[in-house]
């Protein structure tokens, strides 16, 4: 087996190198490891998943700033300083999306993640209200629902000697995101089609880290011809027929018309309910359609990308956040206090405006987020010629920006490694662009607000009701690499009635 790997390996390595060519000059003086000529640093990669995670945070502490990685004649070029990492996000040339982002395409093809120049423009301005204050606050209606749902869920878990909370927590996530960008209810009661869709976005993430890690099934041709390949074309398949079936019931309910003057002239939140249909993200896209400036395929593109970036970043993002707060039971506890004096003993339903009120709880989320940034790399492709430290980078370098190890700085924070949820109550001591979960400048994350609403809920809600006991501690946590960032092992804690 490792025979044929290892053949399988020469052959994606040269096939780079000669295809992939002798388009790009060199980068100088640039540290880096020395890579064999022609593999590069192919070899170093045929380790376990979890030691290629601990192997770039070996190189990260070793060169400290950046460095350079050689894929066959690709060139990596790694930025870990905030000063460098500003002077690449925070331009408009560089907004190019990189080389890993390729493997989404099949599924997002042209969506507001991968797009790039005038089209990524257009949509990004069309896509903005969708986030707008007002829109979210009827989001909220429907993410207070799906947060009851969990608690509710996580019931039949009191007392366990240990829950491993990824598949509540990523069951919460997507049913949440389900309704609020399509308008589909996927809870357990529905129908078996929709659970198969919920099943197949699973599956294609699986699909993804499969084929991230292993070098060989990089280039499409050989990808396309593997087992895993062919099963994403399946579910790929089947996700489509979805998708389409949901538009086209979207498109014929009428939703959308008139959505703009009754959303924005009114600005009340039953302007937003017609009869009994709720407002979806889809609305908005099918609005933008009706006024001919987004086409069909447009309409599928943003659909699957929110369907993709909406739901593992945040479920991510939450199991983390709830294995330190086990941990951490007097943060817990400042949770809880903060929540009942918004909200009274009674329950009530939390609002936007409770919700922007829960500042403990928001440092809490935010301190998980930098421990932990579920989105732990972001790739870009410069279009310019750029100048970062004294080094003239030629265009179409491969940028690799490291928020994990960004976020764990000794120079910008301190006790970079513990949990201090306080720092974020105070003025920000580190550089801007040193705290970046959900990136910055022109690409950053456009949903940024709505997860921190869906995180906040979801953790009120199951802090009223629950206490948790910590069984996963930091210390354990073995991470492995993939797009997003995952541990070996499932996290787990332990729930008790409060
Ligand atoms: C905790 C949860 C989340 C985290 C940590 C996160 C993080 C990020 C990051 C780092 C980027 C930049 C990616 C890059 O530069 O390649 C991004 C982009 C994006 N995110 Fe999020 N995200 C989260 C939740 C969401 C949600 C809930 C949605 C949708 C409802 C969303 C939609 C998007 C979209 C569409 C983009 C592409 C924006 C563009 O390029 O214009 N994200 N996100
Ligand atoms: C990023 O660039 C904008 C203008 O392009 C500037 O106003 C802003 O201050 C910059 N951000 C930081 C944190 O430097
Ligand atoms: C769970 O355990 C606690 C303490 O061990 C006990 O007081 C409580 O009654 C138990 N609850 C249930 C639902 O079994
Ligand atoms: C691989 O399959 C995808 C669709 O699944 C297709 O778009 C692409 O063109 C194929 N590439 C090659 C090189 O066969």
């Amino acid at each position: 087996m490792w025979t044929f790997l290892c053949v399988a390996t020469i052959i994606a390595l040269f096939f780079f190198y000669y295809l992939v060519g002798t388009r790009h000059k060199k980068i100088n003086k640039i540290p880096g490891p020395k890579g064999i000529f022609i593999v590069g640093h192919g070899f170093d990669f045929l380790m376990t998943p979890e030691s290629v995670f601990y192997y770039f945070r070996y190189l990260a502490n070793k060169y400290r700033d950046m460095f350079e990685l050689k894929l066959g004649n690709l060139r990596f070029l790694i930025l870990m300083h905030p000063m460098h990492v500003e002077n690449l996000i925070n331009s408009t040339e560089h907004n190019d999306k990189g080389y890993l982002y390729a493997f989404l395409r099949p599924w997002l093809r042209d969506g507001l993640l991968l797009s790039s120049g005038k089209k990524w423009h257009q949509r990004r301005k069309i896509l903005t209200p969708a986030f707008h204050f007002k829109i979210l606050c009827h989001f909220n209606t429907v993410l207070v629902e799906k947060s009851l749902k969990l608690v509710e869920n996580l019931q039949s878990e009191v007392n366990c000697s240990k829950t491993n909370i990824y598949s509540f927590i990523s069951d919460f996530t997507l049913n949440s995101i389900c309704e609020t960008a399509m308008g589909t209810v996927l809870d357990e009661e529905s129908s078996t089609v929709s659970k198969s869709y919920k099943t197949a976005i699973h599956d294609l993430g699986t699909h993804l880290l499969y084929r991230s890690s292993r070098v060989w099934l990089h280039p499409d041709s050989f990808f396309n011809l593997s087992q895993v390949g062919k099963a994403q074309k399946r579910t790929l398949d089947f996700i489509t027929s979805f998708r389409d079936c949901v538009v086209e019931q979207r498109r014929q309910n009428g939703n959308f018309k008139d959505l703009y003057t009754k959303t924005m002239d009114e600005g009340d939140d039953e302007y937003f309910v017609n009869g009994k249909k709720r407002l979806a993200m889809l609305d908005i896209l099918l609005n933008a359609e009706q006024q001919g400036i987004m086409d069909s395929e447009g309409i599928n593109e943003e659909v699957d990308t929110f369907m993709f970036e909406g739901h593992d970043t945040t479920a991510t993002a939450l199991q983390f956040a709830f294995m330190l707060l086990a941990n951490h039971p007097d943060d817990q506890d400042k949770i809880v206090e903060e929540c009942s004096q918004l909200l009274g003993s009674s329950n009530q339903r939390p609002t936007l405006n409770d919700l922007s009120k829960m500042k403990y709880l928001e440092a809490c989320i935010k301190e998980s987020l930098r421990l932990y940034p579920p989105v732990h790399f972001v790739e870009r492709k410069s279009n310019k010629p750029l100048k970062l430290r004294n080094v003239e980078l030629t265009s179409h370098t491969k940028f690799t920006i490291m928020i994990f190890d960004l976020h764990r700085r000794a120079d910008q924070f301190i006790e970079p490694l513990e949990f201090r949820p306080e720092r974020f109550l105070k003025e920000p001591t580190w550089h801007p662009f040193a705290y970046l979960p959900f990136s910055a400048g022109k690409r950053n994350c456009i949903g940024q607000k709505f997860a921190m609403m869906e995180m906040k809920l979801a953790i009120s809600a199951v802090l009223s009701k629950y206490r948790l006991l910590p069984v996963t501690r930091p210390q354990d946590i073995i991470f492995t690499v993939d797009i997003i960032l995952r541990t070996k092992d499932p996290i787990f804690v332990k729930f008790e009635k409060r």
